[in-house]
């Protein structure tokens, strides 16, 4: 018996080691992951740089709290705004956290209380995030959740004009939909909805949590539709699966969150900065963000040609290596079946297969899953007729 709370609904694997886009468990057998630890490791398992980073700072200290200068927290915070356009950043441990801390800002900022999101939107699992969170499945038993959020349908100019009002600190979105099915947001919506919540005197929260740090090609996902964001929530690969997460701001938000009025005793370790000072080196520079461009053709074109024929295939989705294919039934079963072929792949919600390689894959790599993929696929539309 499990002494583990059941929340997750665990795969019949045990990693025993993994490097590069491989994973071996511990009978032996190879996996090609696909899922990166749900976008987190962007450089594959273990990469040699952030391995050597991480020693070297474990060598020097582990901790001593935010009371102290931290090097490496502004020269990661300079990263970030550079590579954002933002000024100012404040760490944390997790997306959820940089989320709330994103919530707790706006709201502080501007003085006004309701937070507008799209319907089918993830932003995490806390009770401000929760609620954040355009998904009814996630809040089922958890009893009254953090009043003044509203929920527009994506993609609605009209439904987001009627939302917006005068107590309206922010508009809180993902360019593309990660956990909600690969939605993405139409770029010339995004501008209107960003111009419409700046005329109302509300800020603009992108949540990058999935999509930045070079998944869709560029550094964030919002820099594609040339969006001006006030706030980026930023976790996931930032640090290549040392816990951190981060909110990017702009500097007329400073004086809201002046010293005492947000924290963290774990933000901003130097440790998980470490890694990711070494991560955002690799993945910020831009010869890097075109061999993802070129790895991101190459997978959506292979494909295209591999499923085109089948008719249980609806759609490709997604962008850069964020990339969903959308079943026109659950995409659950096809998920045990890859694996089972050494293949592993996650779904988004109910029927979209989604597949998040490390941005450094390799050609062959893309080869080899796309065939397995189709195989797959293919089997069990056959199996089922
Ligand atoms: C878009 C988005 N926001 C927030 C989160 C929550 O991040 P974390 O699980 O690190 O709290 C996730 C996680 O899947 C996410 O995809």
């Amino acid at each position: 018996m499990s002494n583990l709370f059941p929340t997750y609904a665990r795969w019949d694997v045990t990693p025993a080691s993994a490097k590069g886009t491989w994973l071996t468990d511990k009978n032996g057998k190879n996996y090609l992951d696909f899922t990166t630890g749900i976008g987190v490791c962007n450089l594959g398992h273990v990469p040699n740089n952030v391995k050597k980073a991480v020693e070297e700072q474990l060598e020097q200290f582990w901790h001593t709290s935010n009371l102290f200068q931290i090097d490496l927290q502004e020269e990661v915070a300079k990263q970030l705004t550079d590579a954002s356009g933002l000024d100012l950043v404040f760490f944390a441990n997790s997306g959820a956290e940089a989320n709330e801390a994103a919530i707790k800002l706006a709201r502080k900022a501007t003085g006004r209380t309701k937070i507008i999101t799209f319907i089918d939107s993830f932003h995490g699992r806390t009770f401000g995030t929760m609620a954040a969170t355009g998904q009814e499945k996630i809040k089922i038993g958890f009893g009254p959740m953090l009043e003044k959020f509203e929920y527009v349908p994506f993609n609605d100019l009209e439904a987001l004009q009627k939302a917006m009002d005068e107590n309206t600190a922010a508009l809180m979105f993902e360019v593309i939909q990660g956990e909600g099915g690969l939605n993405a947001g139409d770029p010339v919506f995004l501008k209107q909805a960003e111009e419409l919540a700046h005329n109302n005197g509300s800020l603009v929260i992108i949540d990058e949590i999935q999509t930045g740090i070079g998944r869709t090609g560029k550094p964030f996902a919002f820099q594609h539709a040339g969006l001006h964001p006030d706030i980026v929530s930023s976790a996931k690969g930032i640090a290549s699966g040392f816990p951190l997460g981060a909110i990017i701001g702009k500097k007329e938000l400073a004086e809201a969150f002046s010293p005492g009025s947000h924290g963290s005793t774990f933000g901003g370790s130097p440790v998980s900065l470490s890694a990711a000072k070494a991560t955002l080196e690799t993945i910020f520079d831009e010869s890097f963000l075109t061999n993802v461009e070129a790895k991101s053709a190459k997978l959506f074109s292979m494909l295209e040609e591999a499923l085109s024929s089948v008719p249980q295939v609806k759609k490709l989705k997604g962008k850069g290596l964020m990339v969903g294919i959308e079943m026109a039934e659950e995409a659950a079963p096809y998920i045990p079946a890859a694996r089972e072929k050494g293949l592993l792949v996650l779904t988004a919600g109910t029927n979209t297969i989604r597949l998040l390689p490390p941005l450094n894959v390799t050609e062959e790599e893309i080869e080899q899953a796309v065939s397995i993929l189709a195989e797959t696929i293919k089997e069990q539309v056959t199996a089922k007729a």
